[in-house]
């Protein structure tokens, strides 16, 4: 079976929550030390349930009120599970989830069972798992098999209890970074012809299934919830703007006001990051290689230039290109004493960290995913996360920005399982537009906005449906 890839904790947006692993909050990190495998144990939670395999079920109560707080900021699929109750649009769908098993991911698991679904549940990350809520799950009767610090063989095996247990076969897989459905062609193929649906939410996932897609090899029906347009917005946008000052000030505890900041890169991303820097008072400095992006900047009121005009005088550096070599050992050579040095993007290349590891430069670690990088002549940077992305390193990501990404997930499974036979094919599929405003539409009422409704006379005229969707599908939000 393959191994577990080098990058496991950073794929996928499903980076959800390589911050969770490292900075929610939890009272399980003593009995982490505990050195019995928790397969080794046996379980039971009070009322004699035994399908399922936690760290320690008498954690339950935490987890329980974990999940509670997570409700009151996920106010969409809340919604869902309200209005869709009654109807219950996924009974008789037997779901294999793989995702990462915190607060908010409770939220959506028990949704989905709220609308009818029976799920057996394990984690996509061997560091991210909550270990008080997947023990509320499990009290609550969910087949949950994860804990944190879960090793490889912990990790398959976990997936594996989902797949294959008795009177059970799976018709919807809701994986974060192709985890189970990796394992279900593999080694259970007869059983994953038998799959309706495929949900996707990582990256990484998404590159495979259309790979798979690509070789034919692609026997089910996938939907990429990865791309669809409000959870992009969330993630890359909304988010970023308010997780990038978080992430700095939790870091280095920097005051903002009349600091220059270079940001590299000004799409989703460095947009989000540059408004919340302006809105502190930063002097906001751009570098771009794309003509439109550095344009936006202007009329946005930013000096797009070379990094190289500004390396010198910053103090701070965000890179957000999802690039590589972005930030060069030369530039940080140039760069003033204290400059302070992070990344927003995808990977962890987009500054060169590894040319920083050489004999004449002195590392010391000064807090969690904080250093400072020593130059010869007493010069220092601060490097946050070792290059990795910050927000998701050094702060969390809000429970709200989860909630559309729950509804989407949720929305697309009910979607794929009741699709009538010959709507969709064996492919990868974008969440139908309509399905996108919805999902919107969900957390507006949070916010106490009111939508406009279009006249007959307006419809007609701009030619939609009152009820939408209404943008054609290569409108750029
Ligand atoms: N930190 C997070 O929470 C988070 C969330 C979503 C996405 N991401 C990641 O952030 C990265 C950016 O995402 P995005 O949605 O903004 O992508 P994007 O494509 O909208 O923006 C990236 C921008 O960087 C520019 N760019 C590329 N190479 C450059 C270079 N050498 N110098 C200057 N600019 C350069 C591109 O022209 C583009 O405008 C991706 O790697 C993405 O996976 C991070």
């Amino acid at each position: 079976m393959r191994s577990r890839p080098a990058d496991a904790g950073h794929r996928s947006r499903g980076l959800i929550s390589l911050f969770i692993g490292c900075v929610s909050a939890s009272y399980t990190d003593s009995d982490e030390e505990d050195d019995v495998s928790p397969r080794e144990k046996l379980q039971k939670s009070t009322k004699g349930f035994d399908d399922f395999c936690v760290r320690n079920i008498n954690q339950a109560p935490f987890g329980r009120r974990e999940i509670e707080i997570a409700e009151q900021e996920m106010p969409g699929i809340m919604a869902l599970r309200k209005r869709a109750g009654d109807d219950k649009p996924l009974k008789g769908a037997k779901i294999v989830g793989c995702t990462h098993i915190n607060a908010q991911t409770a939220v959506l698991l028990e949704t989905l069972v709220e609308l009818g679904a029976c799920v057996r549940w394990a984690a996509c990350n061997i560091y991210s798992t909550q270990n008080e809520v997947a023990a509320a799950l499990a009290e609550a009767g969910f087949p949950v098999f994860a804990w944190r610090g879960e090793t490889e063989e912990d990790f398959w095996w976990c997936i594996d209890k989902c797949v294959n247990a008795e009177n059970w076969q799976p018709n919807m897989i809701l994986d974060d970074g192709g985890d189970a459905t990796h394992l279900m062609i593999k080694k259970y193929p007869a059983m994953f012809k038998m799959v309706k649906g495929i949900v996707e939410e990582s990256v990484t996932g998404v590159h495979r299934l259309y790979q798979l897609s690509k070789a034919g090899k692609l026997t089910v029906t996938a939907m990429n919830v990865n791309d669809s347009v409000t959870k992009m917005k969330f993630d890359n946008l909304y988010s970023c703007r308010e997780s990038v000052i978080d992430s700095l000030k939790r870091a280095t505890d920097v005051m903002f006001g009349g600091k220059q900041v270079l940001v590299c890169g000004y799409g989703e991303v460095g947009k989000g990051c540059c408004q919340a820097l302006k809105g502190l008072g930063c002097v906001v400095f751009i570098s771009e290689i794309d003509p439109i992006c550095a344009l936006q900047a202007c009329m946005d009121g930013l000096r797009v230039v070379k990094a190289n005009e500004v390396i010198r005088q910053v103090d701070i550096v965000i890179t957000a290109t999802g690039n590589k070599n972005v930030i060069t050992r030369e530039m940080m050579d140039k760069m003033k004493n204290g400059t302070i040095v992070c990344n927003m993007g995808h990977s962890n290349t987009e500054i060169d960290v590894n040319s920083l590891r050489t004999p004449d430069l002195t590392w010391e670690k000064v807090r969690n995913q904080v250093d400072h990088v020593i130059w010869p002549d007493g010069k220092r940077i601060v490097l946050l996360a070792e290059g990795r992305l910050v927000n998701l390193s050094c702060s969390s990501i809000p429970s709200f920005v989860i909630s559309i990404t729950a509804c989407t997930q949720a929305l697309a499974l009910i979607e794929l399982f009741n699709a009538p036979p010959g709507r969709y094919k064996s492919d990868v599929y974008l969440l139908p537009k309509k399905m996108d405003e919805y999902v919107a539409s969900l957390h507006l009422p949070s916010f106490d906005a009111h939508l406009s409704e279009l006249t007959d006379e307006q419809a007609k005229y701009m030619g939609l449906n009152k009820a939408g969707p209404f943008k054609p599908n290569y409108y750029r939000y």
